[in-house]
């Protein structure tokens, strides 16, 4: 088993990283709580598929289970199935020394993370998470969420869980395109920290699309090594973490755009990118030869697009709405070379309109 542990004193908590371990579920849990209950929060999609293996292991270790469904959806991801989740937990009297477990890619474990972190001010929360986007980011870190109508994560809070259970077997039901999201967070951490996980990316782009084990358990060991440095230093996004959110506001804006329906997330964060590199290139804080580079990843790993043909007016007012404006003008995160990014608002909104539209023709 591969074991990372994220240092953040008293909250401190281990990922672990096996092929089958979800029938040591229970086991797991066991090493860091002592109650008597855990309550199983997932969907009909992956429920079926993961939960007997991981309730039954919970039953072995002792514990009694219970569970709840959220319905399969982005669009589910509010204060109203929260609420019916919340109404589950206070029927099956669940107590301050019970779990939350999520099971289920980053949807329900941030509805379920937010249920944990509201439920008697704070329980023991556990990430089980089933996409290799929640197994790269959304489960480690601790950002909890629902969201508003006006906005994605709108209600949310901070709150970490005590420990992650990844088990890339799970990543054989995904969907191909589900797959590939992840994919665009994985790339996103060689470009932000680590020029060399970019060069492994580049060299095993092959293995990374067959999904050969060997490899797919290296990027998500080495995408969550990352991430936890990251929060690390910085849990709360006071400084680097916001460094995470490279491509970030270009795709939100994709995504708010195309009401979420058009673009998965790392799809959106893929095409937000590359405008993000374009813009990069032209400030020269990277040159032709890197951009060149970043995209012909994309193209080995199959996940390139081109920036959509909308126009970049709009996708501008829709990128100032986003939560990283500060003083009305746009923070964002650009690269400086592969493997470092910098934060910088001294983007003006031609140079920014003719970044998107250079993305739109691509190269
Ligand atoms: N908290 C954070 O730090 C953070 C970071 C990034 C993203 N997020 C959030 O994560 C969410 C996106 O997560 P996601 O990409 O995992 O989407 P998702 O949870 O919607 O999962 C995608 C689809 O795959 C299905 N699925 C999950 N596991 C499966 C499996 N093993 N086999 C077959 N099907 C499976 C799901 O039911 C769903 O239909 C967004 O809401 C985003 O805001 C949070
Ligand atoms: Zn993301």
């Amino acid at each position: 088993m591969q074991r990372l542990k994220v240092n953040l004193g008293e909250r401190s908590y281990f990922i672990n990283i096996e092929a089958g371990i979800l029938e040591r579920t229970g086991e797991i849990i066991k090493e860091i709580n002592s109650g008597k209950q855990v309550f199983l929060v997932s969907n009909p999609t992956v429920f079926p598929l993961y939960g007997e293996k991981v309730t039954d292991s919970l039953k072995r270790a002792g514990f009694n289970v219970e569970t709840a469904f959220m319905p399969d959806g982005e669009r589910y991801k509010n204060l109203h199935e929260a609420m019916k989740i919340l109404d589950k937990a206070v029927e099956f009297n669940l107590e301050r020394s019970s779990v939350v477990a999520a099971l289920g890619g980053g949807v329900v474990g941030d509805l379920a993370g937010f249920v944990a972190a509201i439920y008697q001010r704070g329980v023991d929360f556990v990430q089980i998470p089933t996409t290799l986007l929640s197994q790269v980011d959304s489960s480690v870190g601790g950002k909890v969420a629902v969201n508003h109508p006006q906005g994605k994560n709108l209600i949310g809070s901070f709150h970490q869980p005590r420990t992650v259970i990844i088990d890339p077997i799970t990543l054989n039901t995904l969907e191909e395109k589900e797959y590939k999201n992840g994919l665009g967070e994985v790339v996103k951490y060689g470009l932000i920290y680590d020029a060399e996980f970019f060069n492994f990316l580049e060299e095993n782009a092959n293995a990374i699309k067959n999904k050969e084990p060997d490899v797919v358990v290296e990027i998500i060991y080495r995408s969550c090594a990352i991430k936890s440095i990251i929060v690390e230093k910085d849990e709360k996004e006071a400084g680097i973490r916001a460094l995470l959110n490279l491509g970030h506001t270009f795709g939100h804006a994709l995504e708010k755009l195309t009401d979420y329906e058009v673009y998965g997330h790392g799809e959106a964060l893929v095409m937000g990118t590359v405008a993000a590199a374009f813009l990069a290139r032209d400030k020269k804080h990277i040159g032709d030869a890197e951009l060149v580079r970043i995209i012909n990843l994309y193209k080995k790993l199959d996940i390139y697009k081109p920036f959509p043909l909308i126009d970049p007016e709009q996708v501008y007012s829709a990128m100032l709405n986003d939560k990283k404006v500060m003083k009305g003008r746009l923070r964002l995160v650009l690269p400086n070379s592969i493997g470092s990014c910098l934060i910088t608002d001294e983007a003006d909104k031609i140079e920014i309109i003719n970044a998107i539209k250079k993305a739109q023709q691509g190269i």
